[in-house]
């Protein structure tokens, strides 16, 4: 069983993925991936692999690492005091780049080798632009958490992160209430999100999106 936690936009959608990995290892270590891109607020940059862009802006969150995307030997830094490690399951920003050699299903193994959250940023590639709902379906592996937005708004603020109703019940204790907006789930954005789901799959455009591709 899944639990959907509706927010506004997409780094919010980070933002709580880092909250809700913390809270649920009650480790602290957050680790992604060199060139990545994950949203502009203090978390996620935090997390972003422009160091350049991050400069301007610290002191940024303690106890981020980065790895390199595609590089097997690198998942090896990922250990028992790995909260979460966050990768775009496509990368974006760094110019659309895909997993290679069962990058994604290797590091689902060792994330539940050492208990860390594996969350996929499905913000830009989900949503049915990689000619699935979810690009990981396509590397056989399922996250443990997956963050989505931009796509599933149809143009309409909204975000979501999703876990396992487990793994989302730590953030309902210890404090109350772990993650509270304003409008996150706004009625306006659901209605429009559903939509949007709808025409995906009624029209049957995400079956087109291969053809389209080539
Ligand atoms: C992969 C990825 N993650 C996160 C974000 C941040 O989303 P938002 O701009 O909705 O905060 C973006 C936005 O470009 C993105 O491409």
């Amino acid at each position: 069983m899944s639990s959907v936690y509706f927010v506004n936009s997409g780094s919010e959608a980070i933002e709580g993925a880092m909250k809700l990995a913390k809270r649920y290892t009650g480790r602290t270590e957050i680790i992604s991936f060199k060139n990545a891109y994950h949203g502009s607020t203090h978390g996620s940059l935090s997390i972003m692999g422009n160091e350049e862009f991050k400069n301007a802006f610290r002191p940024l969150l303690p106890d981020i690492r980065q790895i390199e995307y595609n590089n097997i030997s690198d998942i090896k830094q990922i250990t028992t005091h790995t909260a979460a490690v966050i990768i775009e399951t496509i990368q974006g920003e760094a110019g659309a780049v895909v997993p290679q050699n069962d990058f994604l299903k290797l590091l689902k193994k060792r994330c539940n080798e050492v208990g860390a959250i594996l969350v996929a940023d499905e913000i830009q590639c989900g949503f049915g632009r990689t000619g699935k709902l979810f690009a990981f379906e396509h590397y056989d592996f399922i996250p443990d958490v997956l963050c989505l937005a931009k796509g599933m708004g149809g143009g309409m603020p909204i975000g979501a992160f999703i876990s396992s109703k487990e793994i989302m019940h730590s953030l309902t204790h210890n404090p109350h209430l772990g993650h509270i907006t304003t409008f996150g789930g706004h009625p306006v954005s659901c209605a429009a999100s559903a939509a949007t789901l709808t025409v995906l799959l009624e029209e049957k455009l995400i079956e087109q999106v291969e053809k389209k591709e080539k």
